[in-house]
C-alpha cells in the first residue's frame, strides 16, 4: 500500500468514528479506545490532544500584542542604563506644554524619554497631531503601546526602545521633553543642527544651558508650581 492509500485508509477510519460518535452520542475519544487496536486508540487520542493544545496556544498568541498589530519589544541582554529615571508628567501639565508649543492635526510630535508614552498620546488624542515616542527603557515602551491601543491612537502614534541620542529628529515639528538640565544641554546641539526650522521645543521643569526661552508659563498643580518653557529652532 502507497503513502497515499495510507492516508486515505486513515481518513475513512476517522470518518467512520465520527460516524459512531454522532449516533452513541460517546466522545470520538471513548469510540476511539473502544474499536481501535491500543496503540491506534492511543495515537488517535495523542493527535486530538496535540490539535486541543495547538488551539490553545493560537488563541494565546491571538490575545497577546501581536494580533493587535502592537511591535513586540526584545527584552534587553543587559539592564538598561537610564540617563533620568521615570517620573511622568501631570496630564495637565502635558495639555500646557501641547498648548504652548500651539499643537495641531499638521504636527509630528517626538517626545525623547517618552516613559509611559502619555504626551505623546495625547497630543493624537486631543490635539489630533501624529507622534513617535522613544525611550531606553523597553517596559515603558511596551506601557506605551498598550496606552495607544486602549486610548484608540496605535494608528496615529509609534514608539520604539532607542536611545535620545540616537533618535533622528528630522520628521518632527514638535519636540517634547522631560528630562534633566544635563541632558538637555547635551541634546542641544543635535536639536538644532538636525530639527527644522521653525520646530518647537517644548521643555517641562528644565531649561536647555543658556537658550533663553521664547516663552515660559508657570502652573500651580496640586499646591506645586511648575515650569514650562518653549524654544523655536532657528
Ligand atoms: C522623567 S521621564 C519623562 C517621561 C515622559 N516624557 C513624561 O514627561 O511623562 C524620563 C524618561 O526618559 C527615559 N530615558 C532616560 N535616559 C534615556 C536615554 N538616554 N534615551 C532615551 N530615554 C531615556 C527614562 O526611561 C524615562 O522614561
Amino acid at each position: 500500500m502507497g503513502a497515499g492509500d495510507d492516508w486515505e485508509g486513515k481518513a475513512v477510519r476517522v470518518g467512520a468514528l465520527h460516524e459512531i460518535a454522532g449516533h452513541s452520542g460517546e466522545s470520538l475519544a471513548t469510540i476511539a479506545q473502544a474499536v481501535l487496536p491500543s496503540a491506534a486508540a492511543y495515537t488517535f487520542v495523542m493527535s486530538r490532544q496535540l490539535i486541543r493544545l495547538l488551539g490553545l496556544v493560537l488563541i494565546v498568541v491571538a490575545s497577546s500584542g501581536c494580533a493587535a498589530g502592537v511591535p513586540s519589544v526584545a527584552e534587553p541582554a543587559a539592564p538598561v542604563k537610564l540617563d533620568v529615571i521615570f517620573v511622568a508628567t501631570d496630564l495637565e501639565i502635558v495639555n500646557a506644554m501641547l498648548t504652548l508649543a500651539s499643537v495641531t492635526r499638521d504636527d509630528v510630535v517626538y517626545d525623547l524619554g517618552c516613559g509611559d508614552g502619555r504626551i505623546v498620546i495625547a497630543a493624537a488624542k486631543e490635539f489630533g497631531a501624529r507622534g513617535v515616542g522613544v525611550d531606553l527603557d523597553p517596559q515603558r515602551i511596551r506601557e506605551a503601546q498598550a496606552n495607544a491601543v486602549r486610548a484608540g491612537v496605535a494608528d496615529r502614534v509609534a514608539f520604539r526602545v532607542q536611545d535620545v541620542f540616537d533618535t533622528d529628529t528630522q520628521p518632527a515639528t514638535v519636540v517634547t521633553l522631560f528630562l534633566s538640565p544635563e541632558l538637555n544641554a547635551r541634546l542641544r546641539p543635535k536639536l538644532t543642527s538636525q530639527l527644522k526650522p521653525g520646530t518647537r521645543i517644548v521643555s517641562h521643569r528644565y531649561g536647555i544651558g543658556d537658550w533663553v526661552p521664547e516663552r515660559t508659563e508657570t502652573l500651580s498643580v496640586r499646591g506645586t508650581r511648575n515650569h514650562i518653557f518653549l524654544w523655536r529652532v532657528p
